[in-house]
């Protein structure tokens, strides 16, 4: 990384030539002190100046953008006559000067089609317009505010490390953005007058607004500020905005063609990335951090082929398996161990997989593994069977945690008869499994989870859900209600599926479930050949 010590913004004094006394220099600028960018005249007319012309072409408009278009216009349905304000979010501070890759909200995401890094600081407004006037019809006019790219004579350009071409990369013009995404674009200098324009206390003639609040504190403050002005109760507002989040939470609960699409992409970059991982378990065995070996091996399907990990990855071996979000990985994979990775690809489109197989790192289960595997996959697939569209999302943890807690007293682990275990008053199973089974899946990990329980717990399983069926059983090391066989072992097998009108599709069925098919898997990918 070039030193952050070229790095300075506009609003701050640039170069070593500013004589400044300690007491008269703010904090904020005391990074400045590292900056040998010079200073003269000279050298920033020159620096401004002979550079090409950026090409005028403009790209297609993207396929996602007729489907971020329905999606604004179902949320234009829900808020007639309000302003609705949707940030993508601020760059986020690792370290000092040093930002996070940036990644947008996904709700702001979902009803625009930005993925990959657009476009930090951006607002999409949604201006309300007479009933039936707004965008397709609808009661709402969208448009995208954001930061423009400076132009290269600017000094902006070669100066500012944190948004300037010169040091970040070119980033979409505002012409580029309307012509993909078939979107209004508009100067960020302009969102403090759109957003508070006419706003007020809806009762004498003000108009509402609603924030997706708490994802960009700049909005947030922008949004407050003008309701402090013009009177409009705080805490009554608080509810308003939380039934925005709620609804563009609730508009992903169903997926639309292209985002099934984007998560068939996000799950093949996915099972290559578990390929990937399986080649590198020798060298993984062999070094004193291997699940880092394995982390990492994945992690690089995940740059090559898509924007990134949807969630950090959990490359768990032998005890660390029962920790269930174990992401420390700082552990040795040691022979005989079962590796669980829970891992997933984000393709560009911002969608990701969610995917776990636990694997014997030396090729083939012991008994009691396999014993453990075996009810695990038992339970994952009695899931598959309750889900089934009309039928509740609640039934498939409860046919998967059934069978567990049927396995557990086969094997004489209940410290109570079945039945008794089974009853809301026993729940001792649960010692073994305490997560749920699924969830949604889709922009986050753990998607739409804003919506109503009678939504999401208490829905229907419908055509265009995607979620997770993952059951799992975690004995730990120091786990005295168990025999000594079964501690330090941890097994979950997860699965991502896309609710059909003709019942469940495995979207990562590519990647073998039964015990003996990851064996021969793994072999495969280990012979001479390869696979
Ligand atoms: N990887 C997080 C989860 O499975 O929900
Ligand atoms: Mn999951
Ligand atoms: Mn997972």
């Amino acid at each position: 990384m070039v030193s952050t010590a070229e790095k300075s913004t506009l609003s701050e004094p640039g170069g070593d030539s500013t004589p400044v006394t300690p007491e008269e220099q703010p904090l904020s600028a005391r990074n400045e002190n590292r900056s040998q960018r010079p200073d003269s005249e000279a050298f920033k007319a020159f620096m401004s100046s002979s550079w090409a012309r950026k090409s005028t072409e403009l790209p297609a408009e993207s396929e996602v953008a007729p489907h971020a278009a329905k999606r604004r216009r179902a949320v234009s349905e829900k808020f007639p006559g309000e302003r609705l304000v949707i940030p993508a979010g601020p760059l986020k501070v690792r370290s000092n000067d040093t930002d996070y890759r940036f990644r947008p909200h996904s709700g702001f995401a979902h009803l625009t089609g930005l993925g990959l890094d657009h476009e930090p600081e951006a607002v999409l407004v949604m201006e309300p317009t007479e009933q039936g006037q707004g965008d397709d019809g609808g009661n709402h006019r969208a448009t995208l505010y954001f930061r423009e790219l400076a132009g290269r004579d600017s000094a902006e350009f070669y100066a500012n490390a944190r948004y300037g071409e010169f040091w970040i990369g070119a980033r979409l013009s505002m012409a580029e953005i309307k012509a993909l995404l078939a979107l209004e674009t508009t100067d960020i200098s302009e969102l403090e007058l759109a957003v508070t324009k006419d706003a007020g206390v809806v009762e004498v003639g003000g108009l509402r607004i609603r924030l997706l609040r708490d994802v960009d504190p700049n909005a947030d403050a922008l949004v407050d500020t003008s309701r402090i002005n013009t009177g409009v109760d705080l805490e009554a507002s608080d509810d308003l905005d939380a039934q925005l989040a709620e609804a563009l939470s609730e508009l992903r609960l169903i997926k639309d063609e292209w985002e099934i699409e984007q998560m068939r992409i996000a799950v093949a970059a996915t099972v290559n990335g578990f390929h990937e991982v399986v080649k590198a378990l020798p060298r993984a065995l062999s070094h004193p951090r291997g699940e880092r070996v394995v982390e990492a091996a994945f992690f690089a399907r995940a740059r090559e082929e898509g924007n990134d990990l949807g969630y950090d990855t959990i490359a768990a071996s032998g005890n660390n398996a029962t920790v269930l979000h174990w992401i420390r990985n700082s552990g040795q994979v040691d022979a005989g161990d079962l590796l669980l990775l829970d891992a997933g690809v984000e393709a560009d489109s911002l969608y990701t997989a969610d995917i776990t197989r636990t694997l014997p790192v030396t090729g083939e289960y012991s008994d009691i593994q396999r014993k453990i595997y075996q009810a695990v996959l038992d339970a994952a697939d009695a899931g598959f069977a309750a889900a089934q569209p009309g039928r509740k999302f609640r039934e498939v943890h409860l046919a998967a945690i059934t069978v567990l807690a049927e396995r557990l007293n086969d094997w004489g682990l209940l410290p109570a008869p079945l039945d008794e275990v089974l009853s809301p008053e026993g729940q001792h199973h649960r010692r073994w499994m305490p997560h749920g089974t699924s969830h949604h899946l889709g922009m986050d990990v753990h998607d739409c989870a804003q919506a109503k329980r009678e939504l999401y717990l208490d829905g229907t399983l419908t055509e265009g859900m995607v979620f997770t069926i993952e059951p799992g059983l975690y004995f730990k090391e120091e786990d005295l209600a168990v025999p000594e066989e079964y501690r330090g072992i941890g097994v979950r097998i997860e699965d991502d599926i896309l609710m059909t009108a003709d019942g469940p599709v495995n979207l990562s069925a590519a990647l073998p479930r039964e015990a003996s098919d990851v064996e021969a898997w793994m072999a495969g990918i280990h012979s001479p050949t390869g696979e």
